[in-house]
């Protein structure tokens, strides 16, 4: 427990290490009591280092007992060293020298997920980002890296299978019904890429033949009863594998691939070398348990773990700052993947409405940051939606900027280059820079400021000469610590359509004979001004087509251009992006003035979008889904959230009876016979009869009523069966909701992931998941304190999903939150500091509520013996006015 004020980390204090280790030899004793770790490094001082110090610092944290220290050999006495809690000091060390360390830890009582601990009766290990001084003494930073070798014992009958990192090269049994396994990983790579698994798991085996025709050996491990579950994520590491040959000619280079399921795991998964271990709800799946989401979700996280093989392991990063280097870019390499086998218009919209939603909010907040940050405090609360999904769409915009062929040219210099190394975002832009030949300097900027860009837009049609004249202004707010920022270079691609909906070309010049219909702007200055020639009306702006940056834009849209472009644009994003803009429109001209009626207009083009079966169904089933509840608070100033709430509820009543029989044509004209399959086409069609269905119960109609209950009780996957219960969930048929979800329970109650998602479909509904709901759930016997899933699944949904609710005007959803963050803060503080997030985002909001946030958390605040993750999240956002 800390005592003391956290302290923050800068990256201007970097300095390389002062010593290195080559190899490190590792051998656990596993018990039931604790375990007992042997640890060698072979360590020399770094020739790179000017550091004079003669002693030796090591990290370390939560070491339940040094039990010796040793120096070639020689047992050192207690005066060599200083042993303080986070770290260990020898006085004095040779130029080169053999550091043995014996430390005993209690894996068993480790609730906190870091390191070594138990899941579900097994060993399993968790050491990004520092996690791996929790295990033993040593020099815990990525730019350290070294050969590992490690022998894993245990007793034989509860722990069959022991792993690490690498090749197993020795096995055999011991005395008293133990045995060990020996791995060796000829890969050096900093700790926090290190891994250990033990237990009694089943094995599914499958293999992959590279490019240049080497067999791997691919294998996952898991629970017994998770063995049907399995097959989904092999599938997708066999496409995964081989798109990274194909598309970044990037080839699997050890000979065998794990991956392991636990059901303890504070996020979604880690690339350990050659054993990648993955939170259950992240990689266990089959048509009766997991939804199409689950799949797809499934599916780009088993790739982004893979993929991270090359970005992340073989070049690593530098230092924490950096860490974007391998998360920004593996998400785009992810996204990528995940378009490239799926609907890359769908991909593109989720990726963008996430941005959006989270990611401008979390840009908006007091734990802004840039995408390399310069401080920090807890490294863990810096795995954020700035370093992944921004990190991602800058990698984008260079991506865009250069060009396919050539940024494939700055990847392959990339990774040949850096090879072997721990390198920075710098590095990465000098690849592409080097091979593009194109200068990103002012692209640096993306780096280096927080803040969303905001591009205001103005246009002005000379009827005269023809020209049409874009002027874009740019500018980012502040952002704390950051004031008055510098342009940025934003890629901004656009298109002009013409009054019948046709694209025009666009001429830059009044000659300009070979025009494109579309192009991207390169924005670098404060404001810019394009002209566009040879136009005989005055065109209609399609903007930021694919979402070509991570930026605001504000143009003055009248609801007849969204309509039109919602038809017309042959930008699938745009089309989709229209309908968004003018479903937000409509929603908040309602909550403004409650007496207006919901717009004809609306109503007419969600009309179209159903009766049309000759538009991309991928497509449509997003046009559906009306702008969430967290966006339309996010895009207000001092939102009032049960107005939103209201106005919202009131859209889709009234879509819904307008649309009755659409709906149900639409409903039925989506019913698929056959085998399930999640393909594009069949995923998109689930999907618009589930939201058809969700409008029907919304307004308790009888035949949807009906319908739903036949689909719960009949559908052959959980896609139907969880869209039939949730619609249940939202309805005003109060028995039948019971019913179901009883049933529901009945059914599952023995697989945690379907638990969880029956959780969250009630602590989610703003019908029934009120507090009393969430105390109801959290009494539950399969609710779990130490299980993150099932605290995100109740805690994390009701405060992140269920809107109303948790802003309720007597403030009891904030204290509620603060209450449980307390708690939870002593068992684990990454989850808890998570969980704070949205009371974070109180100055946003009207003193009424603004205030009771601001006071739920003082109260954590006032916690003693605060972790150092939630201190620094709470002070932050509690900091300056
Ligand atoms: N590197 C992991 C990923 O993005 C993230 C991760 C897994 C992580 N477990 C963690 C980060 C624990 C911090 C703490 O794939
Ligand atoms: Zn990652």
């Amino acid at each position: 427990m800390r005592t003391s004020q956290p302290q923050t980390i800068f990256l201007k204090d970097y300095r390389v290490p002062a010593f290195l280790v080559d190899h490190v030899d590792l051998r656990f004793e596993l018990f039931e009591d604790g375990a007992r770790v042997h640890c060698t490094l072979a360590m020399r001082r770094n020739p790179d280092s000017d550091s004079s110090d003669k002693s030796l610092e090591l990290d370390g944290d939560s070491l339940t007992t040094l039990e010796s220290v040793s120096l070639d050999g020689n047992p050192l006495e207690g005066s060599a060293y200083e042993d303080r809690d986070d770290k260990l000091t020898l006085h004095e060390v040779p130029d080169q020298f053999n550091l043995g360390i014996v430390t005993w830890i209690e894996p068993q009582n480790n609730t906190r997920l870091e390191g070594l601990y138990k899941s579900s009766g097994m060993f399993c290990t968790q050491c990004e980002a520092e996690g791996f001084r929790c295990i033993t003494y040593f020099p815990d930073r990525p730019d350290v890296m070294a050969r590992f070798r490690t022998r894993v014992e245990a007793d034989k009958t509860r722990y069959p299978i022991l792993l690490s990192n690498g090749n197993d090269v020795e096995k055999g049994d011991l005395a008293d019904g133990r045995h060990f396994v020996t791995w060796e990983d000829p890969f050096p790579k900093p700790c926090y890429l290190f891994a250990l698994v033990a237990g009694d798991l089943v094995e599914k085996r499958d293999s992959f033949k590279t490019m240049s025709a080497r067999d791997i050996d691919l294998r996952m491990y898991v629970e017994p009863r998770n063995a049907e579950k399995c097959d989904h994520a092999m599938d997708s590491l066999k496409r995964a594998m081989r798109w990274d040959e194909e598309v970044y000619g990037r080839e699997y280079d050890l000979d065998i691939f794990m991956i392991v399921a636990v059901d303890d795991f504070n996020m979604g998964a880690m690339e350990n070398k050659g054993l990648n271990i993955f939170n259950s709800s992240c990689v266990l799946a089959s048509q009766e348990t997991a939804t199409d989401m689950a799949f797809q979700r499934i599916e780009s996280i088993v790739a982004h773990e893979y993929f991270h093989n090359w970005s992340g392991n073989r070049v690593t990063c530098r230092d924490w700052f950096q860490l974007s280097l391998k998360e920004g870019f593996t998400v785009f390499r992810d996204s990528c993947f995940s378009a490239d086998v799926g609907s890359p218009t769908v991909k593109r919209i989720e990726d963008a409405t996430m941005l959006r939603t989270a990611q401008f909010a979390e840009d908006a907040g007091p734990m802004a940051h840039p995408v390399r940050p310069e401080s920090y405090m807890e490294i863990t609360n810096f795995y954020t939606l700035t370093i992944y999904e921004k990190g991602s769409e800058v990698v984008g915009m260079i991506h865009t900027l250069l060009g396919a062929d050539l940024f494939r040219k700055g990847s392959d210099l990339y990774f040949e280059r850096h090879d072997g190394q721990a390198v920075t975002t710098d590095d990465f832009v000098r690849a592409m820079e080097d091979a593009s030949g194109r200068d990103l300097s002012q692209f640096r900027l993306w780096y280096e400021q927080s803040g969303t860009p905001e591009l205001t837009v103005r246009d002005e049609f000379d009827d005269a000469a023809g020209i049409y004249r874009l002027t874009i202004d740019q500018s980012i707010p502040d952002t704390p610590g950051q004031t008055n920022k510098k342009p940025q270079h934003i890629p901004f691609a656009i298109g002009l359509l013409s009054a019948d909906g046709q694209p025009l070309p666009l001429k830059l010049t009044a000659d300009d004979a070979e025009a494109p219909m579309d192009c991207v702007l390169e924005l670098t200055d404060a404001s810019h001004t394009f002209e566009f020639h040879g136009l005989s009306e005055r065109p209609v702006p399609s903007l930021l087509r694919g979402f070509s940056a991570p930026v605001r834009v504000f143009y003055p849209w009248t609801r007849e251009q969204l309509t039109f472009l919602m038809s017309h644009d042959p930008d699938g994003f745009n089309r989709w992006d229209a309908g968004q803009r003018l479903a937000v429109d409509v929603i908040n001209s309602l909550v403004s003035s409650t007496g207006e009626n919901v717009d004809a207009g609306l109503v007419e083009a969600y009309r179209s979008l159903l009766a049309d079966s000759s538009l991309d169904q991928a497509l449509v089933a997003k046009m559906l889904q009306l702008p969430s509840e967290a966006y339309l608070i996010e895009l207000a100033d001092q939102p009032n959230v049960p107005a939103i709430h209201r106005a919202r509820e009131r859209v889709l009543e009234h879509l819904a009876r307008s649309l009755r029989d659409e709906l149900l044509a639409c409903y039925h004209r989506n019913t698929l016979s056959g085998p399930y399959e999640v393909t594009p086409e069949a995923v998109a069609r689930r999907s618009l009869r589930n939201t058809a269905l969700a409008w029907l119960l919304h307004v308790d109609d009888e035949e949807g009523r009906t319908l739903a209950i036949s689909q719960f009780n009949e559908s052959d996957n959980m896609t139907d069966r969880m869209g039939a219960l949730r619609a249940l969930v939202n309805s005003g048929y109060e028995k039948e909701q019971e019913q179901a979800l009883a049933d529901f329970y009945r059914q599952w109650k023995d697989d945690p992931q379907v638990v969880e998602q029956w959780f969250a479909v009630q602590s989610g509904s703003s019908r029934t998941g009120g507090l009393r709901k969430i105390h109801e759930l959290m009494e539950h016997s399969a609710f779990d304190w130490k299980n993150p899933n099932k605290i995100r699944s109740v805690i994390g949904v009701f405060a992140g999903q269920n809107l109303p609710a948790f802003h309720a005007e007597d403030g009891a959803g904030y204290q509620f939150l603060a209450e449980q963050v307390r708690k939870l803060d002593d068992s684990n503080p990454q989850i808890a500091a998570r969980l704070v997030s949205p009371l974070t985002r109180w100055r946003k909001f009207a003193p009424v509520h603004g205030d009771q946030m601001k006071s739920a958390l003082e109260t954590i605040r006032d916690k003693s013996g605060l972790s150092r993750d939630v201190y620094e999240v709470v002070h932050k956002s509690l900091a300056g006015q």
